[in-house]
């Protein structure tokens, strides 16, 4: 098993149930709502949060199908908040084509997005677990209040790491952890093994979310599927631009201040420049690698598996993909 495609040919199976669910479990007799949700998800996207529900509750011995429902679940937060998400960090791509809202506006795409969170949490209750209820209706909470925090720090030069990591715990990391949090809960496993497992999913969504925001400022949107510098053009303070406002000199310091000002997305190579003398891009990878490493460190205690293997894979393939 060397890369991502690997990962997914292991459990191809349930990867393929948990599409055809996805499908299905979106049906509204609303024409608009359908015509959205399936062309979201039928953009695609790499299914990561699922793949980690399987994988995870594979891992850990698991021999039932409500993996399926749940990975179906947790994708369906996801797809929310990201058509949420893209209203109002005025994205224009996503998914390697326009976003919902460029394509039906503003009204509709928040209206579906509540549709599909609300269809989430009508399929969650299926297992009749109250348990994962109580997960997946804290870490939904959580990526709200991660959103609003981040919209209170935008343009924020003074805005500090342990502020971004507040932010991005609440708004990604929250999801990956209740992903594999549930794949513990439906395996019966144990509370040490639970707390084990969730702290995995939540180190693995912090590092793969720095990544993405490195990706922001030095990937290409053909292969990110979404806009480089879309942070920028909108003052989001992520690690790197935190990062090289604290180690610039005066001068470089106040060109970059003035660059985030302006929300001047044409200066992004200038910003390049400036990470390249400050060795942000650097501090930041090693950031995410230290953190993926920590996630490695969880399965620790799993027995020995193809699966397992392949969890430990997926956090450095989360951080590999930056280069
Ligand atoms: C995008 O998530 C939002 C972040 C947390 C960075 P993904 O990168 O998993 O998006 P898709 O589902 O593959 O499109
Ligand atoms: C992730 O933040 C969005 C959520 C977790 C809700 P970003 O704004 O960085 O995600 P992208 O870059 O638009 O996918
Ligand atoms: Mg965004
Ligand atoms: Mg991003």
């Amino acid at each position: 098993m060397q890369n991502f495609s690997d990962i997914q040919n292991l459990v191809r199976e349930d990867l393929k149930a948990v599409d055809d669910l996805l499908i299905n479990r979106l049906e509204s007799e609303v024409a608009l709502i359908n015509q959205v949700s399936s062309y979201i998800i039928n953009a695609g996207g790499k299914r990561i949060r699922p793949l980690l529900v399987v994988l995870m509750s594979r891992a850990l011995g698991y021999q039932g199908i409500n993996h399926h429902v749940m990975a179906v679940v947790i994708e369906l937060i996801h797809t929310a908040t990201l058509i949420h998400d893209d209203i109002v960090d005025e994205s224009e791509v996503r998914r390697g084509t326009e976003t919902p809202n460029q394509v039906w506006g503003n009204a509709a795409s928040v209206l579906v997005g509540d549709f599909i969170y609300s269809r989430a949490f009508e399929i969650m209750v299926e297992p009749n677990s109250m348990e994962i209820m109580k997960v997946l209706s804290k870490a939904t909470n959580a990526i709200a209040e991660g959103e609003v925090l981040q919209l209170l720090n935008i343009g924020n030069k003074e805005l500090k790491e342990a502020d971004y990591l507040k932010v991005i715990e609440k708004k990604t990391a929250c999801l990956f952890q209740a992903a594999t949090q549930i794949a513990a809960i439906i395996s019966d496993s144990d509370s040490s093994i639970e707390n084990q497992m969730k702290s995995f999913g939540l180190n693995l969504g912090n590092a793969f979310q720095i990544v993405d925001d490195v990706l922001d400022y030095q990937s290409n949107e053909e292969l990110l599927g979404k806009r480089i510098g879309d942070d920028l053009s909108e003052g989001k303070m992520t690690l790197p631009l935190i990062h090289s406002l604290s180690n610039s000199s005066k001068a470089t310091n106040k060109k970059l201040r003035d660059i985030i000002s302006n929300n001047n997305v044409e200066e992004i190579d200038t910003v390049l420049e400036i990470f390249q003398e400050t060795g942000s891009i650097d501090y930041t990878i090693n950031r995410a690698k230290e953190i993926s490493e920590k996630a490695k460190q969880c399965l620790v205690n799993l027995n020995e598996s193809a699966y397992k293997n392949a969890l430990s894979l997926l956090c450095d393939i989360s951080v590999e993909r930056i280069s």
